[in-house]
């Protein structure tokens, strides 16, 4: 296999979800950088609907406190509609990745208050000294959400490639109201996700598990 193939494996194979972070800031140069690389994705038309609301570490924890208050007394208004369920292998794999994440925790099955807990840290963005806003114009809908999602992707290879840990976080879009007034956002972009991002605390035991991947066959089917 040629050299590139290697290195983009490795890279795909190292990336991980990160939930706690150090506090050191990132350069912005590297942070540039890191958008540098991630905007050669492809888009349909070429539209590149992806944008960035980035913050500074001091900004970050501004957000984080505002948003922690706000998510603990608001119930959620997303701009996209949250998945109608998750059945069969999606639901199994969903409860796997949240038992894996309590498991490592040690958060009991049943502990619900220490469940919501952690995901109250979403706001937080675990301790992450930046965040990433992500939006896309309103007029592409599904198909402009679709091509941030290949930026997203895009943006944590880039930021693990560059020894930078990142987490994609729908929870932060449930409070996209919240978000967009906070920003001054304008109406016809959507919230779509936040990606946190920062130095790993590798000695975090959120940070202890890797998550299982489906076979090859599974996802394909030959005709
Ligand atoms: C679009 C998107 C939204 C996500 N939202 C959240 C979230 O709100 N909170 C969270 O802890 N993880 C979130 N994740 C991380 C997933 O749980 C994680 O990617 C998945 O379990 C696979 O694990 P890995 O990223 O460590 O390989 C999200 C991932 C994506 C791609």
């Amino acid at each position: 296999m040629q050299p590139e193939f290697d290195s983009l494996t490795r890279v795909m194979k190292a990336r991980y979800s990160c939930r706690a972070f150090l506090s050191q800031p990132v350069k912005r140069d590297l942070i540039e950088q890191i958008v540098h690389t991630a905007r050669r994705s492809p888009s349909w038309c070429n539209a590149q609907p992806w944008q960035l609301t980035i913050t500074t570490a001091e900004e970050t924890a501004k957000l984080g406190k505002a948003l922690y208050e706000h998510a603990s007394q608001n119930t959620m208004q997303p701009d996209l509609p949250w998945p109608e369920g998750y059945s069969g292998a999606y639901k199994a794999r969903r409860f796997t990745c949240g038992m894996q994440l309590y498991d490592a925790l040690d958060i009991g099955r049943t502990d619900k208050p220490a469940r919501a807990a952690q995901m109250l840290e979403n706001f937080r963005f675990f301790g992450a000294p930046h965040v990433a806003i992500v939006t896309s114009p309103r007029e592409l809908g599904a198909y402009g959400a679709l091509d941030a999602g290949g930026f997203v992707t895009a943006f944590t290879l880039a930021a693990q490639a560059s020894g930078v840990a990142s987490i994609a976080q729908a929870a932060p879009a449930g409070y996209a109201p919240f978000l967009r007034n906070y920003f001054g956002l304008s109406d016809d972009k959507l919230v779509l996700c936040a990606v946190s991002f920062g130095y790993a605390d590798e000695a975090h035991k959120a940070n202890s598990f890797r998550t299982e991947r489906a076979t090859t066959d599974e996802i394909i089917d030959w005709h």
